[in-house]
């Protein structure tokens, strides 16, 4: 198994790869272009980018020049919040497909619940699925209550949840009801932003196996079944944290890490983002 062909299976038979590149706060124009090609050439074939990232031409166009073809690449993209409600996310996704130079996006999701938009919207994404235009549709920074509630009004389950989830927000209720729902949980900011690379049985985990701390909180992440998305724009970082398909956390590591939780998280609380 490598980066290039590790994959999830989602609910609906679409084969998600396991580990993508993040590209938040990858500046559009060469950081991000240099960023994407030096993950596609490492094996790479998933991206995550959004509207509010302002770089989804950039890495459109780094795509195209890449030499892999878009076919075999998953690309993530996501409605912002001042998108929401059922025209504006179907104007809103054609402004994103537009930007990515793509015909069809593999996964569109709701970037954040907005309160009294996100039902409406998910209905645009429904359309956008009945149309063929996504492969699979999804939600971010949902809680298990929000995802209730959208599910008395969907008639497509959401394939995927993107959640900040990391050590220290180790989310195991959020993650067992996706796991029962068959909703993919997708780790955000898997590193910490860094913050964690430092933290003590991380970085004493990592020494064990010979691997780097990111590696070691990578691979937390799948050991949880879930899809993660490290950011990085430093080519060396890129390719070092593809490599982490030539080791495995034991019982002893896991409870270690598992230990770090203090429900902490780096960004917002789904129900205190200012979403006005
Ligand atoms: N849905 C949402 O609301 C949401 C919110 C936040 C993030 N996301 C997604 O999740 C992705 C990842 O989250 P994130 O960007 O917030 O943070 P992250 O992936 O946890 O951390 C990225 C930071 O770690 C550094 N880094 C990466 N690999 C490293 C390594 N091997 N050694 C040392 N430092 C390393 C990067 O530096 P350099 O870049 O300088 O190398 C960058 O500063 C985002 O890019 C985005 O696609 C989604």
């Amino acid at each position: 198994m490598s980066i290039q062909t590790a994959t999830k299976t989602l609910a609906n038979g679409v084969e998600m790869p396991w580990v993508g590149l993040g590209v938040y706060k990858a500046e559009a124009g060469n950081e991000v272009e240099r960023a994407v090609k030096s993950a596609l050439e490492a094996g790479y074939r998933s991206i995550d980018t959004a509207s509010f990232y302002g770089n989804e031409h950039s890495v459109g166009k780094a795509i195209a020049e890449s030499g892999v073809p878009a076919d075999d690449i998953f690309l993530t993209t996501k409605v912002w919040n001042d998108e929401q409600g059922f025209n504006e996310t179907l104007e809103a996704f054609e402004r994103s497909r537009e930007k990515l130079g793509v015909d069809v996006i593999d996964l569109y999701l709701i970037h954040w619940p907005v309160p009294g938009k996100y039902k409406e919207t998910w209905g645009a994404l429904e359309k956008l699925y009945e149309d063929g235009k996504v492969r699979a549709i999804g939600v971010s920074n949902f809680t298990d209550q929000h995802l209730e509630e959208l599910m008395k009004i969907a008639k497509v389950k959401p394939m995927v949840n993107q959640v900040e989830f990391h050590p220290r927000l180790f989310q195991k209720d959020l993650l067992e009801y996706c796991q029962t729902h068959d909703i993919q949980l997708e780790a955000w900011r898997p590193l910490g932003q860094g913050d964690l690379l430092d933290a003590d049985p991380v970085q004493r985990i990592a020494e064990k196996h010979g691997k780097k701390p990111a590696q070691v909180l990578i691979r937390w992440s799948m050991e949880n079944n879930v899809i993660t998305i490290p950011k990085s724009v430093t080519p060396e970082r890129i390719k070092s944290n593809a490599e982490v398909f030539d080791f495995a956390l034991d019982a002893e590591d896991l409870q270690a890490i598992d230990g770090l939780n203090e429900d902490r998280r780096y960004g917002y609380h789904p129900d205190n983002f200012p979403y006005s």
